[in-house]
């Protein structure tokens, strides 16, 4: 029998503050009111102020948890990203819970503000940056943990395995292709991440790196891939976003996460441990995805020190 992981297990998260991306919508809306609920304090970070400021009244109104807020931050822009972190820095916040859920799915091909593929650059390349950049405050305030959300499409890269030098041509992209290279990219940044904080001796010791596939959940994010068979598939066989926020809230806020010591893993529906595709697993494509990254913050963001663990 596998984890059955309740929302009603989530402990109390008094004096956490929490940042969720792409909290105005969807599993991430789930997650800041689960969070708001348990009294944390909720950083509901998102690029339309006016939905994410809704999000924030609405969570306040329905918890009476005063301590939700809106961010403003938009993934496809590296410069937004940069003055998400500086404004955070500026609140002096301890960080307890970083929770990578934004994401856009299968997209027309479009460049990012910096000219980076749409969905590498939202579901990857921004988070990348916002977690190795907002580090020195997960580590000060440890215990805390780090979730960035996947997707089973992440198995799409079986078939090429990780192909990143062609992103940007648009003779060559696959929209579902794209988006399994940027879900393959969560999991190898989580264990990659993992691996540098581990190889740094005690320096990071309580800090929780891990990944996750929500179940296919019935949210907005197939709304560039409307059709009528789309839409009786989710009707029939997708899971409510309750459910789907269960295992990032499992990987997020049990405590189990800290007695077992599980990090760098990736879990699957509801709370249980399961294996990645192996091209999302090898250490050699870990370590070309890390310097690969690392090359495009040099080449995009002016002043960028690197990742520095
Ligand atoms: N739903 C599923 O079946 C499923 C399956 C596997 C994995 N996932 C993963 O689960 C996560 C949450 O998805 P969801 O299903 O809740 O989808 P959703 O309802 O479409 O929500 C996605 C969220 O990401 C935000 N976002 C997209 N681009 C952004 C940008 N440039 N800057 C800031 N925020 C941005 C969206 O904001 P806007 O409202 O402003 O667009 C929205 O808040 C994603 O990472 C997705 O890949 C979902």
């Amino acid at each position: 029998m596998g984890r059955n992981f309740n929302l009603d297990e989530i402990p109390d998260m008094t004096g956490k503050v929490c940042i969720v991306t792409g909290g105005n919508t969807g599993i991430g809306k789930i997650c800041v009111q689960e969070l708001a609920k348990k009294n944390a304090h909720v950083i509901v970070a998102s690029r339309t102020p006016s939905k994410g400021q809704a999000v924030v009244d609405e969570v306040k109104e329905s918890t009476k948890n005063d301590k939700v807020e809106f961010m403003q931050l938009d993934l496809l822009s590296l410069s937004s990203v940069s003055a998400f972190i500086q404004s955070f820095k500026d609140k002096n916040l301890p960080l307890h819970l970083l929770l990578n859920n934004a994401g856009v799915m299968s997209c027309p091909f479009t460049l990012s503000e910096d000219g980076i593929e749409a969905q590498f650059a939202t579901n990857h390349v921004a988070h990348y940056y916002l977690t190795t950049q907002l580090l020195p405050i997960l580590e000060k305030s440890q215990p805390s943990r780090v979730v960035n959300v996947s997707s089973l499409a992440h198995k799409y890269i079986f078939w090429n395995g990780l192909v990143l030098d062609d992103m940007n041509d648009e003779s060559k992209y696959n929209k579902h292709m794209a988006y399994g290279r940027s879900k393959a990219a969560n999991i190898l940044f989580t264990r990659e991440l993992t691996r540098k904080l581990e190889d740094s001796g005690d320096k990071y010791k309580n800090v929780y790196v891990n990944t996750n596939h929500p179940g296919a959940v019935s949210t907005e994010l197939t709304r560039h891939n409307e059709s009528m068979t789309m839409s009786v598939m989710r009707r029939l066989f997708f899971i409510a976003p309750e459910d789907g926020a269960k295992t990032q809230l499992y990987l997020a806020t049990s405590p189990e996460i800290e007695k077992k010591n599980i990090k760098g893993k990736y879990f699957v529906p509801y709370g249980d441990e399961s294996v990645p595709n192996k091209h999302a697993a090898s250490q050699e494509n870990q370590t070309k995805l890390w310097d690969f990254t690392e090359n495009l913050l040099k080449e995009k963001v002016p002043g960028y020190t690197g990742a520095n663990i």
